[in-house]
């Protein structure tokens, strides 16, 4: 964030949160809200009373305890393939000739059988046109990206259309994306709300799921090997050595392992029995937040049969031991009148307080429940909402949806649709569809490129920013062993390209950075598109608004040389300073810019101005030369060559002020030149 916009617009004080799980990989989500997203004191109560009114009174905000399975949540979903065992749901007759076209498509795409794809797609347009909407979404899919069919945006919109009026959630997703991309916020925000409102339901009461991010495959440039090392379940290492003090009567170790089953986290499947089993050895041991958790087990009915009685005598021991998360779930009991004797708001309330109080983010949003809709207090919305935006700056879900409800209806908050359409966008995309990424990472650990570039690709599709980068960087990385299949046969390079930059682009227009970065690449150097200086520099400033130290000097370098943007090296300047600013390890690169800039003002029309300027077209060569002998060696080399090479100029500049007079051509050195690609920082 710009520390001086922020200044000037913020009402409140924000908190930057990073997610329980990967909090090294996670986005960080930032609700800022400004001073006109709030009502003023002018706008009259009654009209924002009345506005209340039209709250719908039938969502249960405390939550639903009766969820449902993701199998009727996400009809169509892909799950009894990848997950066959996970419970006794079988696919419906109907369903079987769409499942075993997506088991072809699937094979298809895992062995690189183009012959098998194309049967496939005749058996999913089969099944299309006898109405099925899980294969009209799927064909959707196949236009969308052009495999088998002709690309084609309109059809893919069209099955997408019909597979979303027969019930296809993964259609509804994909249409609301492009409405959104298209700002058709009206439509997009009718969308993403229902989605959202689905989504909640596979959260739990009072101990609320962390806003899970799928994982990201890589870093930019490389592959984000923590990350993945994390998500090798069962087989990853610390993993092992947690399971194995487990079993020797650590007690957070079970606990550990029981939250891990129980919310499906580091690449394990969730499984409710394994995580009963490991939570009731713990609270043996007398750990308290194995106790809250088999409250919160026993009043969802989760693997077990519900039981509010013990949910009450489980949440009380638990709160006794000084664990205040515990109170909202006793409060969210006396709110609904289960396991007690009768509903008490009065009571509710103070042990919500209670959880608030002690900084648990689920006890603000139950708080802010109870003045949203005046239960137990008098109502008011501007308590209610600050409620929300504390419980959605420490990572609640159910706070993100009141807070896009309040923007979508003008409750509380200013009407914003494109705001309320960001926010359900988060909470829809914890659906039961973003299994998709699970499957797809399994895949990709299982060395499966080919499948999991068909998952992402169908996960990018629904929107989901992290699949589109993932989907893109295989793309990039793997080349042909990606299996990217197009209408006729396998991707050529070109194509490969081609949709690897859509892929990017799509990231880009998402925030992520160094998607933009790499568009901004792209069309600097007419990679998998022409060549558009004007159009990189706009991908540049993209980046640059979030504050990216290599777009801000790349921006400088198109200022020094007037490439898509106005040759005016005072902003170059500028734009290298802040560069330096924001990322002390971009010194070098810029101390070689600024260099470069000195002399280009000094020495207007010398040779040392021409041979810079002659780099960007011998770049391409150095950068295949840089990738294959010094990358070998690591940073070492680079660096040691880089500093020769500021020598070399400097001398060079000496040597030339003394004579006075210049110098000849130089030995064509050909430096590795003041670019972007210096290994800046890598995002
Ligand atoms: C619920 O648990 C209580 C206390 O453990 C027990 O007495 C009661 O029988 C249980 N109810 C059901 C329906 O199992
Ligand atoms: C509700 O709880 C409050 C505070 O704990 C108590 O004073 C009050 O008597 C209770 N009301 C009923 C109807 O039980
Ligand atoms: C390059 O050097 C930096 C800092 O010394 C280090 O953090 C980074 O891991 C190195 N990268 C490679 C590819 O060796």
């Amino acid at each position: 964030m710009n520390p001086s916009v922020t200044a000037r617009k913020l009402a409140f004080s924000f908190l930057i949160f990073s997610l329980l799980a990967f909090p090294l990989h996670a986005r960080h989500y930032v609700i800022v809200l400004s001073q006109e997203d709030l009502f003023d004191a002018s706008t009259s109560a009654d009209a924002e009373v009345a506005a209340a009114e039209s709250f719908p009174p039938e969502w249960d905000e405390f939550g639903d305890p009766d969820f449902k399975p993701d199998h009727e949540l996400d009809p169509g979903s892909w799950r009894p393939i990848f997950e066959p065992e996970s419970d006794d749901h079988r696919a419906p007759p109907e369903l079987v000739e769409y499942y075993s076209a997506v088991v072809r498509m699937m094979s298809a795409a895992s062995n690189g059988e183009f012959g098998t794809m194309q049967e496939a797609a005749a058996e999913i347009e089969e099944a299309a046109r006898n109405g099925s909407p899980h294969a009209q979404s799927l064909l959707g899919f196949l236009y969308e990206m052009g495999i088998i069919n002709e690309k084609n945006k309109a059809k893919a919109f069209l099955y997408h259309y019909f597979g979303a009026q027969g019930g296809n959630l993964q259609s509804k997703m994909a249409l609301a994306y492009t409405y959104m991309r298209q700002h058709m916020h009206e439509k997009a925000v009718k969308l993403y709300a229902e989605l959202a409102e689905i989504a909640l339901n596979s959260f739990l009461i009072s101990k609320d799921s962390p806003l899970l991010e799928p994982v990201r495959i890589h870093n930019g440039a490389e592959e984000n090997k923590e990350g993945l090392r994390k998500s090798r379940g069962e087989d990853d290492d610390v993993f092992q050595i947690l399971e194995y003090q487990a079993q020797k009567g650590n007690a957070a170790a079970m606990f550990k392992i029981g939250l891990f089953y129980y919310f499906g986290l580091r690449g394990l499947r969730r499984d409710h029995a394994k995580a009963l089993a490991w939570f009731s050895k713990a609270v043996d041991r007398g750990e308290p937040r194995s106790m809250e958790l088999l409250g919160e087990i026993y009043a969802r009915g989760a693997g077990v049969e519900r039981n509010y009685t013990k949910a009450l005598e489980w949440l009380k021991l638990a709160s006794k031991q000084e664990l205040f998360s515990a109170y909202n779930g006793l409060g969210y009991l006396y709110a609904k009148g289960y396991g007690v004797e009768k509903k008490n708001y009065t009571k509710a309330k103070e042990y919500f307080e209670k959880a608030a109080d002690n900084e648990d983010a689920a006890g603000h949003y139950n708080l802010g429940v109870m003045y949203l809709k005046g239960i137990g207090v008098k109502r008011d919305l501007k308590l209610a909402y600050q409620y929300f935006l504390v419980a959605a700056n420490a990572g609640q879900a159910k706070a993100f949806y009141q807070l896009a409800r309040m923007f979508h209806t003008g409750v509380g908050l200013k009407k914003n649709l494109p705001m309320a359409t960001g926010l359900y966008k988060i909470v829809a995309e914890r659906g039961p569809w973003a299994s998709l990424s699970r499957w797809a990472l399994e895949a990709y650990l299982k060395g499966d490129v080919g499948k999991a570039f068909l998952l992402y690709s169908r996960m990018a599709e629904l929107g989901y920013e992290i699949a589109q980068s993932n989907a893109a960087w295989i793309l990039d990385k793997y080349g042909e062993r990606s299996m990217c299949m197009g209408e006729s046969g396998f991707c050529t390079d070109a194509e490969r390209h081609h949709r690897a930059h859509t892929f990017w682009w799509q990231a880009s227009e998402q925030g992520n950075e160094h998607a933009a970065l790499l568009i901004g690449d792209a069309y600097y150097y007419g990679r998998g598109t022409e060549r558009d200086y004007r159009r990189a520099a706009e991908a540049y400033m993209h980046a640059k608004s979030q504050s990216n130290a290599q777009a801000l000097f790349n921006l400088g370098y198109m200022h020094e040389h007037g490439q898509g943007l106005p040759f005016d090296l005072h902003l170059a300047k500028r734009y290298y300073d802040q560069a330096l600013e924001i990322d002390p390890a971009a010194k070098l690169p810029v101390t070689l810019a600024l260099t470069s800039l000195w002399i280009r003002k000094n020495y207007a029309e010398s040779f040392l101005v021409n041979m810079i300027d002659s780099l960007p077209d011998v770049y391409p060569k150095i950068e295949e030369w840089v990738e294959n002998v010094i990358m070998e060696e690591g940073n070492a080399t680079i660096l040691t060559l880089f500093v020769c090479l500021l020598t070399v100029l400097y001398l060079r500049e000496r040597q030339r002020r003394n004579a006075g007079v210049g110098v000849g051509v130089g030995e064509g050195v050909a430096p590795p030149q003041l670019n972007e690609h210096v290994p800046l920082a890598p995002n």
